[in-house]
């Protein structure tokens, strides 16, 4: 099958640098051309149109391990990014409303001395919840805080076995065309796929998340499984996860089959390794206006840069 190649379209928001980005918006305000409004609500995640949920507001004042605040709950769920609905950040939350999470199972099969296929019932009654406060870092250089409810992945894969050829575990999102209008579209091979190496799955960080600031997550956060692996850019979190497959050889992912000159597997956030279209040094936390200085590994070197002793990470991306 082949697919015509679709890069994530990268806002200038997120890559220009403030100066420019200032005469830009006020450019833009004194435009009168039709098209400016929409440029506009481009170019600022703030003013985005807001998605009337009858769930609570929650608030929190919970910071990371570095002091960083968390972002506010209607900045994680209104400026998204999930292709099975629109490539539109702001859009998202609207499409994903109604989106069925329940009834759901995750097939988790491969090479394991113990395939079983989960309900979601089973997964929250079986795992101990924790709560996670971890730095999501976009490959397109915006960032937030996210307090995450969920469970290690390390425990469900220790409750399945994998068998000493396990090497690899591979993710794959749910196909449902005809509630996710974007996976009709031929541009990406879909389903959604991603994987980690055995030893990256297994890390402590790596969790699989079922809610967030304490309640269900929501579907334009990937409801009701997906991955986080707080270390990696964004697209390696995988949303609504249907099976888990535990594999002998490293997995073809979707950005990297789309574009593997800009999606590596890894996908170590790094600061020294800029994607070809933009720098990677800098990112821009939504909710503030300064960039700041991206951290090797998202901050979280301290936990996983042994995963990586003796790999190049400028050719390993
Ligand atoms: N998972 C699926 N199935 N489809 C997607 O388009 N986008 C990824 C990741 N997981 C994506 C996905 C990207 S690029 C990012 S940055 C994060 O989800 C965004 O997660 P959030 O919307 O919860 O902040």
């Amino acid at each position: 099958m082949t697919h015509l190649y679709k890069s994530i379209p990268v806002r200038s928001s997120e890559i220009t640098p403030k100066q420019a980005y200032l005469s830009r918006r006020d450019f833009m305000k004194a435009a009168t051309v039709a098209t400016g409004a929409a440029l506009l609500a481009a170019c600022a995640p703030s003013a985005a149109t807001e998605v009337e949920t009858s769930r609570p507001d929650p608030i929190s004042d919970a910071v990371d391990e570095l002091g960083d605040a968390v972002n506010t709950y209607k900045d994680i769920t209104n400026y998204n990014n999930y292709y099975e609905f629109t490539t539109d950040k702001q859009e998202v939350a609207g499409l994903a409303q109604g989106f069925t999470v329940s009834p759901w199972t995750v097939e988790v099969s491969g090479l394991v001395n113990k395939p079983t296929t989960f309900g979601m019932e089973d997964l929250l009654k079986k795992f101990q919840e924790e709560e996670r406060v971890y730095r999501l870092r976009c490959v397109e250089a915006w960032s937030m805080v996210i307090p995450w409810n969920g469970f290690a992945l390390a425990s469900l894969l220790k409750e399945v076995e994998p068998t000493s050829d396990a090497k690899y575990v591979r993710f794959q999102t749910v196909y449902r065309p005809e509630e996710m209008r974007g996976q009709k579209s031929e541009l990406y091979p879909w389903p959604y796929q991603e994987g980690l190496r055995l030893d990256e799955a297994m890390n402590d960080l790596t969790f699989l998340a079922t809610g967030l600031y304490g309640e269900p997550t929501l579907p334009q956060n990937g409801a009701p499984l997906r991955l986080v692996v707080p270390w990696k850019y964004g697209f390696k979190s995988i949303k609504s996860i249907v099976k888990i497959e535990l594999v002998s050889a490293e997995p073809d992912t979707l950005w990297k089959s789309v574009a593997s000159n800009e999606y590596g597997f890894y996908a170590n956030v790094n600061p020294d390794v800029d994607h070809p279209r933009w720098s990677q040094a800098t990112e821009r936390r939504i909710g503030e206006f300064e960039r700041r200085a991206t951290l090797p590994f998202n901050g979280y070197g301290e936990q996983v840069a042994r995963l990586y002793d003796g790999m190049d990470l400028s050719v390993h991306y």
